[in-house]
């Protein structure tokens, strides 16, 4: 398992450290299939975003397809094989924030970044994904920007939190 000095530290290793680090992640799992999602998860916390030569490492590993990596990556929006911005935002499209103009927020934030969802700016410094539900539906639309919790977001205001960033 990871210890909390090398969660903190893992963008200090060197990318051998790294596989090394991954492999004692699929042994503390036992390797087991029923645990993919986890080690993904823990992969992805150790590189940042999990792309192809980690799939295979993982695939390699525990004796399993890429392509049934890769099915479980596409699955689930929390997972990115691409490197993530320095802000990652992402809109509640959960039915109260949906209806409360989630999508209206979505929109402004495609115009204003010129992305669309699961990408990322040339310059790195945004990525934009979506979401369901995170318990701020009295308050929706809802939106976080890694992790922060923005509510009643008005798309009128996208300029200026954005700005309040740089
Ligand atoms: S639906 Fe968005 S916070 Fe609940």
């Amino acid at each position: 398992m990871l210890t909390e000095d090398q969660t903190c530290n893992v963008h200090m290793l060197t990318e051998e450290e790294k596989y090394n680090l991954l492999k004692n992640v699929i042994d503390d799992y036992d390797r087991k299939e029923s645990n993919l999602i986890q080690i993904l998860h823990m992969a992805q916390a150790i590189f940042g975003f999990l792309p192809a030569e980690v799939q295979s490492f993982i695939a390699d590993e525990m004796e399993l397809s890429v392509s049934k990596i890769n099915s479980v990556l596409t699955f689930y929006s929390f997972f990115s094989t691409k490197p993530k911005g320095e802000y990652t935002i992402s809109v509640c499209l959960g039915t109260a924030c949906y209806v409360r103009g989630g999508k209206e927020v979505l929109n402004r934030l495609k115009d204003e970044l010129g992305i669309d969802v699961g990408e990322t700016t040339d310059d790195r410094k945004y990525s934009l994904t979506v979401m369901r539900c995170i318990g701020s539906c009295g308050l929706a639309p809802a939106m976080t920007i890694n992790g922060k919790v923005y509510k009643q977001v008005n798309p009128n205001r996208i300029k200026r939190i954005l700005g309040m960033l740089k």
